[in-house]
């Protein structure tokens, strides 16, 4: 579908230094899928990166899951709800750039008590602001992260346990 047809505002778009610097977190051996493309230039940045990225117009919630690709995307924040519903419920990889405020949402504390030892917060040097489609940028007023589910990211990290505290009896 041609993002005009939906129905929010959803068109900001990743600048190319996000991949760069999270590219020792993307894996080779997968196949890489780009579900939320907008104008494409997430794709076309992945590709130039060496990367292989099934990538098309389809609605995302007309597809299913794909557990051999990875998913690697900046998704529509107004949905993230039911996308990391889905993808959790599938057990499908991802690597998705979303607000970091959504770690204290209670509904984002039950997924990731689903998520469990599958999940991986990256922080990114610097807060991110997004390219538009007039071609301009606007300046983001909060900050993101890079949410990992289901990625081996290996020894790279510096390792935190977040722990939710209504969790824990
Ligand atoms: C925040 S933008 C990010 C675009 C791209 N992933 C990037 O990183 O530059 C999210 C995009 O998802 C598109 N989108 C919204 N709902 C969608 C759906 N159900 N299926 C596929 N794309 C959708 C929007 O039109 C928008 O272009």
């Amino acid at each position: 579908m041609h993002p005009s047809q939906y129905a929010v505002n959803d068109e900001y778009y990743t600048p190319d230094w996000v991949w760069h610097e999270i590219q020792p977190f993307i894996p080779r051996s997968n196949v890489l899928w780009e579900p939320f493309p907008g104008n494409g230039q997430s794709t076309r940045c992945l590709r130039r990166m060496g990367y292989t990225v099934h990538s098309d117009e389809t609605d995302f919630f007309q597809c299913g899951p794909s557990l051999s690709e990875v998913i690697v995307t900046n998704p529509p924040f107004s949905r993230i709800r039911e996308i990391v519903e889905r993808l959790v419920d599938w057990k499908q990889p991802f690597i998705m750039i979303m607000p970091m405020s959504r770690l204290s949402v209670g509904y984002f504390r039950s997924i990731m008590d689903r998520m469990s030892e599958h999940f991986t917060l990256l922080l990114p040097s610097k807060r991110i602001d997004f390219d538009r489609p007039d071609g301009r940028f606007s300046k983001c007023p909060f900050e993101c992260g890079v949410y990992c589910y289901r990625v081996d990211v290996g020894d790279r990290s510096r390792r935190a346990t977040i722990v939710p505290l209504d969790a824990t009896s």
